[in-house]
């Protein structure tokens, strides 16, 4: 059992090599994307690693042995979470991620589109990054979510009142259901917003970009007098 247990945590390396390949992804992304905007579309990004306990325990939720091919079939040991402030910024960073050629998109799931039962949004990227360690290379599974920060906030909250607990009430669950429709309702005015500041954005870069370009034709004007 003790090997076992020391092979299963060696194991657990490749799966700390692909956090921190994701992490330094993430990263790239980050600066790419900033160069886009304004503001920054990532308001901010974190990552973490199952502890071996919650490993274990989902494992015997999930009836599945403590082998490395049951290990292999969870996909969220690694993950990601990153929260942006507008809706169409989780689009802009899911389209980006699914252009990204170190990662392989292994499953998208949409819950902004189709929210769950518990009133949940977000979307979540199963992806695989190819890790190699001594000379073995092996696909390590990932789970990406992107919220905004108004899903991000709910599904704190959410996560301590209701999230896997097994006695909420039914009018707890309603209310928290509602609560996310609220909160949907913020988000759809804040973008309505965001993307209405888009536009002036663009007007007043085209207007500096048309200032530099006349500015450009009167100096090449007074060269040429001269
Ligand atoms: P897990 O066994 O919990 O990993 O779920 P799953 O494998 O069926 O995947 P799913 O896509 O449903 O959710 C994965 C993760 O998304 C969860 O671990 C949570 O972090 C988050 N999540 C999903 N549904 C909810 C929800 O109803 N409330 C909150 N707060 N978080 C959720
Ligand atoms: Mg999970």
């Amino acid at each position: 059992m003790q090997a076992k247990l020391k092979n299963f945590k060696k194991n657990l390396l490749y799966y700390e090599a692909a956090m921190k390949q994701l992490k330094t992804y993430l990263e790239i992304l980050n600066t790419e994307i900033s160069f886009l905007d304004i503001d920054n579309p990532i308001n901010h990004v974190s990552t973490r690693i199952k502890s071996t306990e919650s490993i274990i325990l989902k494992l015997q939720r999930k009836n599945l042995p403590l082998t490395i091919e049951s290990l292999n079939s969870l996909n969220d040991i690694v993950g990601a979470r990153i929260v942006c402030d507008f809706l169409d910024n989780v689009y802009l960073v899911s389209d980006k991620l699914k252009n990204n050629k170190n990662i392989k998109i292994i499953e998208v799931k949409d819950y902004i589109k189709n929210p769950k039962n518990s009133g949940y949004r977000g979307i979540h990227l199963i992806i695989e990054i190819p890790v190699s360690i001594d000379g073995t290379l092996k696909n390590i599974r990932s789970e990406i979510q992107i919220r905004t920060v108004c899903m991000d906030s709910w599904a704190s909250n959410e996560h301590k009142l209701n999230y896997k607990h097994v006695s909420t009430s039914k009018e707890v669950k309603d209310e928290l259901r509602a609560n996310a429709e609220q909160v949907w309702k913020v988000d759809l005015s804040m973008n309505k917003l965001y993307q209405e500041k888009q536009v002036k954005n663009k007007g007043i870069i085209e207007t500096i970009e048309n200032i530099s370009k006349y500015k450009w034709r009167v100096q090449n004007e007074i060269w040429r007098k001269n």
